[in-house]
């Protein structure tokens, strides 16, 4: 015993780390993952000008830019697991299995950076379907498989420590995660708390909207992302409001990123874990100049530059491809599924309490 306590306690100082450079900087390798922050894609997958898309550039893009969480919703179709919007009918954004086969292609390139995934599970699939998929795909390798399924905010590894042990992918679900069969992917709400989603305000007040722990020792993810309301077919939806972007998606000012971590900071005493943007790339470097400063760490020097996608619909109104993107099979399944469509998008007004799976 007297001599593992020093021993245990220099690995914890992280003083024998090998990484020199952790997702852009030295001063991150000995910062807990639990005390960094990312900046994120809110549907990273769900790209284009569809009334459905939240993104304007595919993942690989996305990671060259700076996002280091992935946000996914998986649903099942007949060829395996997707990555659709709501209702693959009305958005799909291919196989997960392909998605992460990109994912895997840039973090094995990138072995000094972690990347987080947060796998939303709508439908429930039991955690038997997606092994297979995490291990055909190679990701699997990469999952940091933590002790416990949930872990104190300070038992969290280094960035540091991720890196040398190659575990550079820290992959939560947040719902049916099983840690007795795939320790990889990490019960969400145990270890992290969200502020609340598809928000059409922008007071972005950072009260705690879902967890199933407590929340102040916890990590916590910020949705800032602002919708607005679309009616079609006599409903109102939550989709995201593109002429807002600039403002939203700004460093200050209100209903600005840097305005929601101020009221996150003023409540919980710390920054973020993950902010989650949408169309991130409309603001220029300027989400990862605030992760930057939050972290305490120099700017990054890459030149995030606007994708396709936002260029051609900021000047427009709000929903400018609703109701053509909505036609044909997407009104099909709109018409067919009106339900779960509706329960997708959310329904303007609809309230939701605790752990509420409504898709975002
Ligand atoms: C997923 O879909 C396939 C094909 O329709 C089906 O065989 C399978 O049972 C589904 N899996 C789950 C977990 O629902
Ligand atoms: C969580 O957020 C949703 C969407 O913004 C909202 O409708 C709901 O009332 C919030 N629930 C709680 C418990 O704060
Ligand atoms: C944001 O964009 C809108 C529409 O293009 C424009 O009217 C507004 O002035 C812009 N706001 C800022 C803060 O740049
Ligand atoms: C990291 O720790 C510092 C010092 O306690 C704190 O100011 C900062 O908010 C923390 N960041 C995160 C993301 O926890
Ligand atoms: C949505 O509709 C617009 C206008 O018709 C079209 O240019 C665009 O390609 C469509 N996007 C998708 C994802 O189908």
């Amino acid at each position: 015993m007297f001599t593992l306590l020093p021993l245990a306690a220099l690995a914890l100082a992280g003083s024998s780390l090998a990484a020199t450079t952790c997702n852009g900087h030295a001063e991150l390798c000995s910062r807990q993952y639990s005390n960094v922050t990312f900046i994120g894609a809110h549907d990273s997958y769900a790209v284009g000008d569809s009334i459905a898309d939240n993104q304007d550039k595919d993942v690989t893009d996305q990671l060259n830019d700076g996002i280091r969480t992935l946000q996914l919703q998986a649903h099942n179709a007949s060829d395996g697991v997707h990555l659709c919007h709501t209702s693959c009918a009305l958005l799909d954004g291919g196989l997960l299995s392909d998605y992460l086969g990109k994912v895997v292609s840039w973090v094995s390139s990138n072995p000094n950076d972690v990347v987080t995934i947060i796998l939303t599970n709508p439908e429930n699939l039991p955690v038997s379907t997606y092994s297979p998929i995490l291990s055909s795909s190679g990701i699997e390798t990469y999952l940091y498989q933590p002790s416990s399924s949930s872990l104190a905010l300070s038992d969290w590894p280094t960035l540091g420590e991720l890196v040398d042990q190659k575990k550079t992918v820290v992959a939560f679900l947040d719902f049916e995660a099983d840690f007795s069969t795939e320790p990889g992917l990490i019960d969400e709400f145990s270890n992290m708390w969200e502020d609340a989603y598809d928000v059409t305000d922008a007071s972005f007040q950072c009260a705690v909207n879902r967890t199933s722990g407590s929340a102040s020792s916890q990590m916590y993810m910020i949705n800032h992302f602002l919708d607005t309301t679309y009616a079609f077919g006599g409903t109102s939806f939550f989709v995201p409001n593109k002429d807002a972007l600039n403002t939203t998606n700004a460093e200050s000012g209100d209903g600005s990123i840097g305005y929601h971590v101020g009221n996150c900071v003023q409540l919980w005493g710390r920054n973020p874990n993950h902010i989650l943007l949408d169309f991130y790339d409309t603001t220029s470097n300027v989400p990862f100049n605030v992760a930057a400063s939050l972290n305490g760490v120099s700017q990054p020097t890459n030149t995030v530059t606007a994708g396709d996608a936002t260029t051609s619909t900021t000047s427009g109104s709000t929903a400018k491809v609703s109701t053509s993107n909505l036609s044909s099979s997407a009104v099909g399944s709109f018409d067919g599924a009106k339900n779960g469509f509706i329960l997708a998008l959310g329904i303007v007004g609809a309230g939701t309490v605790g752990l509420s799976k409504v898709f975002m």
